[in-house]
């Protein structure tokens, strides 16, 4: 499907963006979303994904976090806050080893120098995988992380096996076909 045709079927279905397919289909394909999970979405303004979370699994706990405002998700406990600072959150800090499921689509703002964006995106890679090493249950947690294909994405993913029993890449269907992004999946934290 076009990549419009994903913006348009999003509006339909009153998602905020169509971010939400991408994430919809790494859900299924790695069964990784249950009825009643407790979710952490960094990076969740606009509130696509929160929206997508609910409407998959309406019992599903979520709290998400953002350095930018987010309109109200019903029944989504929003923070507006730098992810560095996340700790300073006690009603997530309280949940720290419990959650079942940390999603990430953080994205930097970037300069247009290639390589002073590449150590940005790893940077932010690296404080969003220790942020799940610490809020995730040891005994099934998974973690979903967007991307992007770059010089360090190799790095980043070995940090990520540091880290989990399972990691597998994933590029979906209505992620643009020309755009550099990817994801990636950890299941298991070691
Ligand atoms: C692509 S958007 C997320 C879209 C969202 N998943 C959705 O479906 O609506 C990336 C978000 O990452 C946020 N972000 C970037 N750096 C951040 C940081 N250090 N802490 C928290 N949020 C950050 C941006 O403010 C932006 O809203």
């Amino acid at each position: 499907m076009h990549a419009d045709s994903w913006a348009l079927r999003a509006k339909k279905l009153g998602f905020r963006s169509r971010a939400v397919f991408k994430l919809e289909e790494i859900l299924k394909k790695t069964n990784s979303l249950h009825s009643d999970s407790l979710v952490l979405d960094i990076g969740s303004a606009p509130g696509g994904w929160s929206e997508l979370i609910k409407a998959m699994a309406p019992a599903a706990s979520v709290y998400a976090i953002d350095l930018l405002p987010m309109d109200p998700v019903k029944d989504v406990f929003f923070f507006q806050e730098d992810l560095i600072n996340i700790h300073k959150i006690p009603e997530i800090y309280s949940l720290k080893l419990r959650f079942d499921l940390v999603i990430s689509d953080l994205a930097p703002n970037l300069s247009g120098i290639r390589a002073v964006d590449e150590e940005k995106i790893f940077d932010l890679n690296i404080e969003t995988l220790r942020t799940a090493s610490i809020y995730l249950n040891r005994y099934n947690g998974s973690f979903i992380i967007k991307t992007f294909q770059n010089s360090l994405l190799k790095r980043f993913r070995t940090e990520m096996e540091k880290c989990f029993h399972l990691v597998q890449t994933y590029k979906p269907a209505a992620s643009k076909s020309k755009s550099g992004e990817i994801y990636l999946f950890g299941e298991k934290p070691l």
